[in-house]
């Protein structure tokens, strides 16, 4: 999918937000600056959280409960071992009643769900510009 501006990224976001459903982990790969904040942020808009979205880089998990069904922001480039993740407890949000997107999956690919949404963003030719791969059961 071609995304011309980060506005079309917002709104892929409020769209993905809209057609959440419990359980469903978002999985985004991508390099620094690509938008994977940027999405999320849009998604928990979608999802009707009222809460303002920061990056979670120091706490690896965020929760956000004012949305209508609860968000799980992972940001999980700081983990060395995903050994890190059993300690946070991951499957109970990933197995759980959330919506969870997790920016740089990549680092933690063998512990996702077999149906997670998985978003890859490569940048594109202008500045603006992001190409979309997305693999896995796409409701939106
Ligand atoms: N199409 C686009 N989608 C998302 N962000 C974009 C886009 N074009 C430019 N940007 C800019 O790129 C940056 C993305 O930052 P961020 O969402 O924090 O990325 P990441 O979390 O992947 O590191 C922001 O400064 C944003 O304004
Ligand atoms: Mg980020």
């Amino acid at each position: 999918m071609h995304i011309a501006n980060e506005r079309e990224t917002q709104k892929l976001g409020e769209k993905i937000g809209r057609a959440a459903v419990p359980g469903m982990v978002v999985a985004l790969i991508g390099d620094l600056g690509t938008g994977k904040t940027t999405l999320t942020k849009s998604i928990a808009k979608g999802l009707g959280v009222t809460e303002t979205v920061t990056s979670p880089t120091f706490n690896i998990v965020r929760e956000y409960k004012s949305g209508r069904i609860p968000l799980y922001h992972f940001d999980v480039y700081r983990i060395a071992d995903p050994e890190e993740m059993y300690e946070l407890g991951y499957e109970e949000y990933f197995y759980g009643d959330g919506v969870c997107v997790v920016e740089w999956a990549d680092i933690i690919e063998e512990l996702l769900p077999e149906d997670a949404v998985v978003i890859s963003i490569d940048r594109g030719a202008s500045e603006e510009e992001r190409e979309y791969t997305i693999e896995g059961p796409c409701t939106f």
